[in-house]
């Protein structure tokens, strides 16, 4: 495997969380991307908090990462948020993240950190 691409597995696998985002292509997500999932053995992601986006040119497809992203990320055995993130032109203003999907991406951020951090001790009754 090549150093660029190695380097990319290196830090999908090093990773403490992913935040797993495709555009959307034809409905679904690209082919290259799929590709690199493809080259990674199932049980490497196994428990791996993770938050699925997508982008697209509208809404129409925005249950791409409901019934596209999450099965191939339950397949992985990932711990997948609730809260995905779908954005289009209409989320960015000049450039920057616009309110609702910043809103998203704050909630989408605490589901993660709850499944980052590790669970308080029990403590004696
Ligand atoms: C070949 C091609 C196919 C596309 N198919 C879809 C599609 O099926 N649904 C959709 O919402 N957007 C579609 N788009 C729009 C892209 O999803 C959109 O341009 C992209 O998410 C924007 O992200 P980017 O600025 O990183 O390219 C398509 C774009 C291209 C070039």
């Amino acid at each position: 495997m090549a150093g660029t691409a190695r380097q990319a597995f290196e830090a999908i696998l090093d990773a403490d969380a992913l935040v797993v985002a495709s555009p959307v292509y034809k409905g679904s997500y690209l082919g290259l991307f799929k590709h690199l999932f493809d080259l990674i053995d199932p049980k490497q992601l196994a428990g791996k908090p993770v938050i699925l986006g997508a982008t697209g040119g509208s809404e129409r497809h925005a249950l791409v990462i409901e019934h596209q992203l999450r099965p191939l990320f339950g397949f992985f055995n990932t711990q997948i948020v609730p809260t995905g993130l779908y954005a289009t032109e209409k989320d960015f203003d000049d450039g920057a993240v616009g309110p609702a999907l910043s809103e998203r991406i704050g909630v989408a951020a605490s589901q993660l950190a709850r499944l980052i951090e590790p669970a308080p001790a029990l403590q004696p009754a």
